[in-house]
């Protein structure tokens, strides 16, 4: 089987070299800290241990792991992989940086495939010497566990590329979608934040507190969206209601573009969310904040089994 490397074991890397290493790719998982790569063997094996607990696949665990190899040199991970994935932290000098090195490495036809949340294809190119090797390949964090890659080509991308890329990404069991045009935030981060916009904007004007705006949500429309995207949502509703709808909702609709006050307030007092603590929501310590991850990806779990099973 084909050999890929993962280039950052963060968040975001070691989910992506697990799933790679499950479809039977030998991974080569680089970073530039050997503890953040000893750490990712160690989440994997927790993602697996978790998996075999709830899935009613059966995932060799030791086979997994044992196709992945860790390392902070950067020509052995490339060594005789065609396909890169670059995680690395969102930095555009570091982005560059890397490129540049990858470039006297490997080979021109060696694709190079972004997991950048914020930059343009465009962007990200201006640090490569063969632009059309790179494309955007956009995972949802677990990574492991949400099935949408969202695929972004540059202006002169071989569709030969694309094609290799969606036939990888299917045969690692995600669902790609590739997008027509380069805008900024893609598709899923645009309709996320604006949904986020509005949760603030209600959290803020008093209208609920949080887990009840939340639970809005997750029993609503989320409840929903796992099957049915807003579109289909529309034709279903009809097309005569939703023109009511936005008719009548659209001029009370947040088109705020500073950042809510209660995301500043919790920023200004250290409050960042699960990472630091506290965020939104208290969490009683490390041990919770460590149960509430483990519950949502059990969930998880199980939502992509329902999924699966259509
Ligand atoms: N976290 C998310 O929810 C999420 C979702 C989708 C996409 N992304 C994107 O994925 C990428 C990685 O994000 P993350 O959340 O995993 O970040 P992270 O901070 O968890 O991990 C980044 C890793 O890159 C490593 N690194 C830094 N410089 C490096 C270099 N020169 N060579 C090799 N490794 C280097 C760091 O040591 C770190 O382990 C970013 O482009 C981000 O925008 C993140």
């Amino acid at each position: 089987m084909d050999k890929v490397t993962v280039l950052g074991a963060g968040t975001m890397g070691h989910g992506i070299a697990q799933l790679y290493a499950q479809a039977g790719f030998q991974v080569s998982l680089y970073d530039i800290n050997n503890d953040i790569l000893k750490n990712a063997l160690t989440r994997i094996t927790n993602n697996l241990n978790l998996l075999t607990k709830y899935n009613n696949l059966t995932i060799n665990k030791d086979k997994v792991l044992h196709q992945i190899s860790i390392t902070t040199n950067l020509e052995d991970a490339v060594l005789n992989s065609h396909f890169i994935i670059e995680a690395v932290s969102e930095n555009l000098s570091i982005k560059f940086d890397l490129f540049q090195k990858l470039e006297e490495i490997v080979d021109e036809k060696t694709i190079i495939a972004s997991n950048t949340s914020t930059f343009s294809i465009q962007q990200l190119s201006e640090g490569l010497q063969h632009k059309d090797r790179l494309i955007i390949t956009h995972f949802f964090n677990p990574a492991h566990l949400v099935p949408l890659v969202e695929v972004v080509k540059g202006p002169n991308t071989p569709k030969e590329l694309i094609d290799e890329t969606v036939e990888m990404l299917k045969q690692i069991g995600k669902q790609p979608v590739v997008l027509k045009k380069d805008v900024p935030g893609l598709i899923a981060n645009r309709l996320q934040a604006a949904l986020v916009r509005e949760a603030f904007y209600l959290l803020d004007e008093g209208v609920a507190d949080a887990r009840d705006i939340d639970l809005a949500i997750t029993a609503g429309p989320g409840f929903r969206w796992a099957f049915i995207g807003p579109l289909e949502t529309a034709d279903f509703g009809g097309l005569d209601i939703w023109k009511s709808v936005v008719e009548n909702l659209a001029p009370h609709l947040s088109k705020e573009e500073t950042i809510p006050s209660s995301i500043n307030e919790k920023i200004e007092i250290g409050q960042l969310g699960t990472k630091a603590g506290n965020g939104i929501f208290q969490y009683n310590g490390d041990d919770e904040i460590q149960k509430r991850i483990r519950e949502r990806d059990k969930q998880f779990i199980r939502l992509g089994q329902i999924k699966n099973s259509n």
